[in-house]
């Protein structure tokens, strides 16, 4: 009888396509899909380590379930992020464990997976592996999917763990590209999600991120086009103007700010300063009219100081975004800031985003009456 397999996903996007090919991988050799833990004989957690928090969670979830777990007849493992980052460090934390499988070896999980129903499997090599491998036919999604584009990063952010676990940045062939989203178009998908941890960096041979927007544009039958994220220091008014021209490309931007304060921004090597930052959104708004502007920010990075914070809360305001995620920052092992002294303290952190959150809501809630002012007015204009 097929063996069945039960895949959770933790943290983003690209986790969630590298599940998704993961899922596709092991249907293609038989196995069934089961819908909860309970019923499967395999289950995996696909797991995020860029904040602690998320991490712990998802090892308490799984330690949950080992403690329940009759010997020998099902396979629990760890793959992904996590399983990069603390390597035979979970079978310590996790005695019950059998199988450890890091990002650049989830093409090999049929393999070892069969192997760890003899004995217990650690894969964590190679995290650099080149991507064409990295195909699987399976979709979730029968209207909306995300399209891998690169993987990696080469930015080393001092608080950011993804280029120590994904490795280094490496683009896919724009026609690889341009082929998957034709045959995803054969099966009904209109709505695609471009996905790297820095799509504004994506090169290959003399084609960039623009140009790949121009060539997903002119696919038939696509009807939307979004892409995810974006680094403040590669994006350029070229990009802006492709945003605007592109029929199909979203007016969407992701930005992600960290922090407003000069001071802050050097700490954490982005690469630019609040007002390059605030020119290029200044620009990005001009350029696309109805633009839709996200970002990201991270409190209680070393050192920050009221002075700081109150330079990103200054920031926010000049900036108004229409959404953001805020998040207290969390130590990594490994990054340039872990060894970084004057951590601020907890209380100060929940502060801190407690503020930023509350500032962040009332402008997201401001610019939506607006905007829907606007488009009432129109609308009484036209009638
Ligand atoms: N602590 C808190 N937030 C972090 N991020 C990345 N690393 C950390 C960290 N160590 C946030 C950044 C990034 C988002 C995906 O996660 O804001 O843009
Ligand atoms: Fe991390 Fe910075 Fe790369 Fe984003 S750009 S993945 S924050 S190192």
């Amino acid at each position: 009888m097929s063996k069945k397999i039960f895949l959770r996903t933790f943290g983003c996007q690209m986790n969630d396509r590298d599940s998704e090919f993961v899922m596709g991988l092991l249907l293609e050799k038989g196995y069934l899909k089961a819908e909860s833990p309970e019923e499967a004989d395999v289950v995996l957690f696909n797991t995020c380590s860029v904040r602690k928090h998320a991490e712990d969670r998802a090892i308490s979830n799984m330690g949950a379930f080992l403690k329940k777990k009759r010997r020998h007849l099902k396979i629990y493992g760890i793959i992904g992020c996590s399983a990069q980052a603390l390597k035979k460090g979970l079978f310590e934390r996790l005695p019950d464990l059998d199988l450890i499988c890091g990002t650049g070896e989830i093409a090999k999980l049929p393999e070892l997976i069969v192997k760890a129903f003899q004995e217990k499997i650690i894969a964590v090599g190679n995290i650099n592996r080149p991507l064409p491998e990295l195909k699987s036919t399976y979709r979730q999604g029968k209207k909306s999917t995300h399209v891998s584009i690169m993987r990696g990063c080469d930015n080393f952010c001092s608080y950011c763990v993804v280029p120590y676990v994904r490795g280094r940045e490496r683009s896919r062939k724009a026609e690889d590209i341009t082929s998957e989203i034709k045959d995803l178009v054969r099966r009904g998908i209109k709505d695609i999600m471009l996905l790297g941890q820095n799509v504004n960096s994506y090169k290959d041979k003399t084609c960039n991120f623009v140009e790949l927007l121009k060539l997903v544009n002119d696919v038939k039958g696509i009807e939307k086009i979004t892409f995810f994220t974006s680094h403040p220091k590669d994006a350029t008014v070229k990009l802006f103007e492709a945003i605007r021209d592109l029929d199909k490309v979203r007016k969407h931007l992701h930005l992600p700010l960290q922090s407003g304060s000069n001071r802050i921004l050097k700490l954490m090597n982005r690469g630019y300063t609040r007002e390059k930052y605030l020119d290029l959104v200044t620009r990005a708004k001009h350029i696309i009219p109805g633009l839709f502007l996200g970002t990201d920010m991270i409190v209680g990075f070393p050192s920050e100081s009221d002075k700081d914070f109150n330079d990103t809360l200054d920031l926010v305001k000049k900036v108004r975004f229409d959404g953001a995620y805020i998040f207290k920052y969390s130590p990594r092992a490994g990054t340039g800031a872990a060894g970084m002294k004057d951590e601020v303290s907890e209380d100060t952190k929940k502060r801190r985003h407690r503020t930023l959150l509350d500032l962040q809501r009332e402008i997201s809630k401001r610019k939506k009456h607006e905007k829907a002012d606007r488009c009432h007015a129109s609308h009484s204009l036209s009638r």
